[in-house]
């Protein structure tokens, strides 16, 4: 009764306790919902962790599958020493030289001693665009990776090594007739018939490039151009055997031209002049003047200059030398300055116009004339 009767005194009493027992369960129901929703964003870390780190192990087991199948391939793909040195490389030029060196004989044997010399490097367009240039003109001077394609065995070189027979020693001039390993030599005739010179970089014109100071023969094949630099490429301190010393370029005492010279250059001039690197005959004829301003006969010659003596008598035949290709020309009947003095009568062609000279045992040269070689005409050859 008295639980009644309270109720019935005390109702509003009744009514808070109500709602203070329903806003305790909703707080009671709001704690237990951050509770739970703690809980469950602490687990959903708990998986994100999980998934991250399953993840994470997928990732570097994949890594680790592929670092396996890539080590297997190249264990399986490297080539031992020996197949690596049974191999070749086939190597196509990028581009071929014109030179104002007709021929081998009279082309220097070092770069840069005829800053005359003038090359063009007409790059192969298909392989080799113009946009490959970019940048060259902004050094000085560049590297020429090239082939000695004028090497009489060069096609038994590739085609039977085995029976090619490369000399490994070379006779060295001013050694008195010693050899020397071939890889103390620049000699063409080497294992690999490669070349490397330095030239001057005059002008980039399209897909060729103009350069000086060549020692390169016309149509000699290029693989490949670097730029040249000095502060590695230029060794202070290098050191030489003595007798590269003695086999420097000999200097002549001076070069004179024959009253008629220039003449006969004009007339060849006519017909090649306008296919010429040179701007005039008298430019030609300074070139002239610095090539013979070495003295580029052959060691052989320049020793026994008086050997051609003999050819002379037997009436102006071809006189071959071991290190060149026809380059001695001994004069006979129908030049009468010739048949008299008996002396030697030297060929030097540029551009194909050959220029024929004397040089005398003081080492003066006299320039006598030029005239075109047959077969050269000044045509294009590119
Ligand atoms: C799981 O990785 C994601 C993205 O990489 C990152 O944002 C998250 O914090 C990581 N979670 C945990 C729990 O490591
Ligand atoms: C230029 O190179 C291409 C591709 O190597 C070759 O087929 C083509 O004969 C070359 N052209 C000349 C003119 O050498």
């Amino acid at each position: 009764m008295s639980s009644y009767q309270r109720c019935g005194f005390y109702p509003a009493l009744a009514i808070s306790l109500a709602i203070v027992s329903i806003s305790a369960s909703s707080a009671l129901s709001v704690y237990w919902w951050n509770v739970k929703s703690r809980r469950m964003k602490s687990r959903i870390r708990e998986l994100e962790a999980e998934l991250n780190s399953s993840v994470e192990k997928c990732a570097a087991e994949r890594q680790g599958r592929v670092r396996a199948q890539q080590a297997l391939r190249e264990a399986v793909a490297r080539p031992s020493a020996e197949e690596l040195l049974g191999s070749s490389y086939p190597m196509t030029p990028i581009g071929v030289v014109k030179s104002c060196f007709s021929m081998r004989n009279g082309t220097p044997r070092q770069p840069l001693l005829v800053p005359l010399a003038r090359a063009r490097l007409i790059f192969n367009a298909s392989r080799v665009p113009p946009a490959s240039l970019e940048g060259i003109e902004d050094y000085s001077h560049c590297w020429i990776i090239y082939v000695f394609h004028l090497n009489t065995d060069l096609e038994k070189l590739w085609k039977h090594p085995s029976r090619s027979k490369l000399k490994a020693k070379v006779r060295v001039p001013r050694l008195g007739g010693d050899r020397i390993g071939v890889f103390s030599t620049r000699s063409p005739h080497r294992p690999c018939p490669i070349g490397l010179t330095v030239a001057k970089v005059e002008e980039v014109r399209g897909h060729q490039l103009l350069l000086s100071g060549v020692d390169l023969v016309d149509g000699t094949p290029v693989l490949d151009i670097k730029p040249y630099l000095p502060y590695s490429d230029c060794v202070q301190g290098a050191m030489v055997p003595t007798w590269i010393m003695a086999d420097n370029q000999l200097a002549v005492v001076c070069v004179n031209f024959a009253e008629d010279f220039y003449s006969t250059l004009a007339s060849c001039w006519a017909v090649a002049g306008k296919n010429s690197m040179y701007t005039s005959p008298a430019e030609f004829q300074e070139l002239i003047k610095e090539v013979l301003g070495w003295d580029i006969r052959s060691v052989s010659q320049r020793n026994r200059p008086h050997d051609s003596l003999s050819a002379a008598t037997e009436g102006g035949k071809a006189h071959k030398t071991l290190e060149h290709e026809v380059n001695v020309v001994a004069s006979a009947g129908g030049e009468p300055l010739d048949h008299h003095t008996g002396e030697v009568i030297y060929h030097l062609v540029l551009e194909g116009i050959d220029v024929s000279y004397m040089i005398d045992s003081e080492r003066n040269v006299l320039v006598r004339s030029a005239e075109l070689r047959s077969g050269y005409c000044g045509k294009e050859t590119f």
